[in-house]
């Protein structure tokens, strides 16, 4: 037996999410990576101090980078995450970004340009032309693929290429589709970005953040951020998101399913005007008449809960304009739903029942 547990050959991504940051196979050495709670190590190694280096982090990191093609530094949180990319751009610089994107994204940028940081403009993702035409002169191209909630889809390609073309980094939150149904990593793309918090930790316990790059010297920009600012994630958060990430193969495979089936069904509901699906992962929009239709939709089932955020193993769905932050152009009656891994006929009569019932 072979002490190093990397395979000799590349290897798929189930079986990357499954081996990956895994302790060498030696005789007593636990199968799993352990909880390294330490502020400090003995002087004179790699680690020295808990702000800088956490092997707990480091299997967490390796796993997430093996999935993306890239090398990985885990975050605070998602947003602590996403404020160090925008971090990398110099005073006055023009960042893109999807007017659809997280509304928290948009919230920083909107935050920084009222500080006199840089300046954003805000475009319709799909419109691959305008997109392309906004990268002129710009820094940074931020993007979302599928945006949170809109589930927009960006020509990941097209935009990257011209976002290049113009001298401008371009990033992208892999947070919906995640490593699995998208690696933009192949397609060019700098800087990958996660909220951990969702599809990878999985299990709605933790909150964490990630960024993956192929590109050393922004590796190493990143990893001088995470250092100086000290948005690091907790031991116990990179445990529990690499437990969750062993699963995540299992885990998209079936929102998705259960979302495909979902999708069809309430299409063809008379309650529901209009229904938002990529056509790919586990997170959909339904959009019914009005905010008390989608208040009354969101309050009258058992199994989905009505609660914030996403990618956990159990159905969640929120009207977004609840959020006073959220776009203007999102409307007021539209529902997001993360499908999770329960029955999709059990999920489908909860729905049904709820929909039923609305006026
Ligand atoms: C697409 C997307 N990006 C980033 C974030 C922020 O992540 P976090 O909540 O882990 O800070 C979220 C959170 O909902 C999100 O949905």
């Amino acid at each position: 037996m072979a002490d190093d547990p990397t395979p000799a050959r590349p290897v798929r991504p189930a079986t990357i999410a499954v081996t990956a940051g895994r302790p060498p196979h030696l005789p007593d050495a636990p199968l799993n990576v352990p909880l390294t709670m330490a502020s400090t190590y003995v002087a004179g190694g790699d680690l020295e101090y808990g702000r800088y280096a956490n092997p707990t982090w480091t299997a967490f990191e390796d796993a997430l980078g093996g999935l993306e093609g890239g090398r990985c530094l885990s975050f605070a949180s998602g947003l602590a995450a996403v404020a160090t990319v925008f971090d990398l751009v110099g005073q006055d610089a023009k960042v893109v970004a999807p007017r659809h994107a997280y509304h928290g994204s948009i919230a920083q940028l909107a935050d920084l340009e009222s500080r006199g940081r840089l300046t954003s403009v805000l475009v319709d993702l799909e419109d691959t032309d305008a997109v392309v035409k906004a990268c002129d002169d710009a820094a940074l191209v931020w993007l979302e693929s599928p945006t949170n909630p809109a589930l927009e889809v960006a020509d990941i390609p097209t935009i990257t290429a011209a976002a290049h073309a113009a001298g401008a980094y371009v990033a992208l939150d892999n947070t919906f589709a995640t490593p699995l149904l998208q690696r933009p990593l192949d397609d060019g793309v700098d800087l990958v970005v996660h909220s951990v918090t969702k599809y990878l930790a999985g299990h709605s316990d933790a909150v964490m953040g990630a960024i993956v790059t192929r590109d050393d010297a922004l590796y190493d920009v990143m990893k001088g951020r995470r250092d100086l600012l000290g948005a690091i994630p907790g031991t116990l958060e990179a445990w529990l998101a690499l437990r969750g990430l062993r699963t995540l193969h299992l885990r998209v495979e079936r929102a998705q399913a259960n979302a495909r089936e979902l999708v069809r069904r309430l299409a063809a509901h008379p309650a529901v005007t209009e229904v938002r699906y990529p056509g790919f992962g586990g997170i959909a929009a339904v959009v019914v008449d009005g905010a008390d239709r989608a208040d009354l939709f969101t309050h009258s089932t058992r199994l989905w809960v009505h609660a914030t955020s996403l990618g956990g193993v159990e159905s969640t769905f929120e009207r977004r304009r609840r959020w006073r932050t959220e776009a203007p152009t999102i409307p007021e009656g539209l529902v997001r739903m993360s499908v999770g891994i329960e029955d999709a006929e059990d999920l489908w009569d909860d729905l049904e029942q709820a929909l039923d019932l609305l006026p």
